[in-house]
């Protein structure tokens, strides 16, 4: 099936990349950047940078580079900037967050040196465990918001960028279900005027980038843009949003492993995963609200992908437990334990058991990159632009945004379909089913 060739506007000029949290993941995520431009290192685990893309039939060899098949911003053409409730600049943070090596970190020094956190919207309520004095104070949270649009503002000035993404990488925000205060932009901004308790710091950074224009990406599982007030936002503006949280680590693995097992229609019993890490991230998750809202996150993902409900005697009642526990000595190397109960032919047992040594950061910062190229590029494409939520990026996410009533697609195997024949499809190339028949005529 081929499709119409979207309009797309070139990748021109700078892109400037706003972070709210300047902490482990964000500040690997630049120096990265720094490193990989200045030929030091490579972009490992990142799609745009590395992965190809397959075009027509198989016997057409057509494998262009993601990056040379859609018009994406160049690394060379990101700027950094961003808020933080520390005041340490961006060396000073990374050195504290021990994810890099002190001589790689000394060779992009003066590039982090050079960005300083702009003073944060922070709410107490929403992380229990951090204290910091680069705060914003303001009458009301519609203050507040207007102080984040003239930050954004300031930045584009002083930067010089042509276009902006907001990426959220701060710590993870308390459990919130959605609510009255979330349910219309009208009722938001009387909100932000009355100073609502459920409008969250992140839900503030996320307002005010969509009124300027400017798509946002949430990498924490806090709930943010999935309310109906920033979507009619997000559409209303033709600024694209997607999220949430960061698929790394041990979900990372769950996404790859659980289509397997349903795919042999082998049974699922239980599935036990326990984590230590010692990083911030982890001390933030040690309180019990925060664990809350990212317990939810991972605990969604094997529900969707196995089907109970279609699959009775293979899955119903599976028991899905998760821990996180906070353990300094790990730093920001997190170990990831899986023990999964399975059963097969006649109902006999079997068991799987994971131990994943992993780097959270680590394997943060390619989707943090990709994330920002591939909203950009959502940006100057009006038929991505124009639908708001870019459930194509998915494959990002623990959990993904989709519109109410539709649910969410986990498998990491569908989600990579899905980004690739989006790519195809804004081309104007034909969609890849695997269907192959042609081969055999
Ligand atoms: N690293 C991973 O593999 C991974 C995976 C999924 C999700 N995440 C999420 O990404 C986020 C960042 O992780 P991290 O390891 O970098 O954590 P971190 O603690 O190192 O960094 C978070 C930063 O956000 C700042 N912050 C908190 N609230 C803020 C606010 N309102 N405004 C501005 N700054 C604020 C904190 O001061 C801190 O510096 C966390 O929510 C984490 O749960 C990480």
């Amino acid at each position: 099936m081929t499709t119409t060739r979207s309009d797309i506007a070139p990748a021109e000029g700078k892109l400037g990349v706003l972070i709210p949290g300047l902490g482990a993941v964000a500040t690997t995520f630049i120096a990265g950047v720094e490193a990989i431009r200045r030929h030091q290192a490579a972009p490992i685990g990142s799609l745009t940078q590395m992965g190809a893309i397959r075009l027509g039939k198989r016997t057409e060899n057509r494998n262009p580079l993601i990056r040379e098949f859609v018009p994406l911003a160049k690394l060379d053409d990101l700027v950094f900037g961003g808020w933080d409730i520390y005041e340490g600049d961006c060396y000073q943070a990374a050195a504290r967050a021990e994810v890099l090596e002190p001589k790689l970190l000394e060779t992009v020094r003066p590039a982090l040196e050079a960005i300083l956190p702009m003073p944060a919207v922070f709410d107490q309520n929403y992380v229990k465990r951090l204290h910091g004095p680069n705060v914003k104070h303001g009458a009301n949270k519609r203050e507040l918001a207007e102080a984040l649009r003239e930050d954004i503002r300031r930045f584009q000035n002083t930067s010089g960028a042509a276009r902006l993404i907001m990426i959220w990488c701060g710590s993870t925000e308390a459990f919130r279900r959605p609510g009255a205060v979330h349910a219309s932009l009208a009722a938001f901004e009387t909100g932000l005027k009355n100073n609502d308790p459920d409008i969250a710091p992140s839900m503030i950074y996320a307002y005010a980038a969509l009124q300027e224009g400017v798509p946002y990406a949430n990498g924490a599982p806090n709930l943010t843009t999935e309310i109906p007030a920033l979507l009619e936002l997000s559409r209303a503006k033709g600024a694209p949003v997607c999220g949430k949280d960061f698929k790394t680590g041990q979900t990372l693995m769950k996404t790859i492993l659980a289509p397997g097992l349903k795919a042999r229609l082998l049974g699922l019993s239980g599935w036990f995963s326990t984590n230590i890490l010692g990083n911030r991230d982890g001390e933030v998750l040690d309180d019990p609200e925060s664990f809350k809202t990212k317990e939810e996150s991972k605990l969604s993902v094997l529900e969707h992908i196995f089907q109970p409900e279609r699959y009775p005697e293979l899955y119903k009642n599976f028991y899905h437990k998760v821990r996180i526990n906070y353990y300094p000595p790990r730093g920001d190397n997190k170990e990831g334990w899986d023990n999964i109960d399975i059963f097969g032919w006649l109902g006999y047992p079997m068991q799987i058991k994971i131990d994943f040594l992993c780097r959270d950061s680590i394997l943060a910062a390619p989707i943090a990159l990709d994330l920002v190229l591939f909203l950009d590029l959502a940006r100057r494409c009006a038929e991505l632009r124009d639908k708001g939520i870019q459930e194509w990026l998915s494959f990002y996410f623990k959990s993904p945004i989709t519109p109410p009533g539709l649910y969410p697609e986990h498998d990491l195997f569908i989600q990579l379909m899905k980004l690739k024949n989006t790519l195809r499809h804004i081309q104007g190339e034909e969609l890849i089913t695997h269907l192959g028949l042609e081969y055999y005529d």
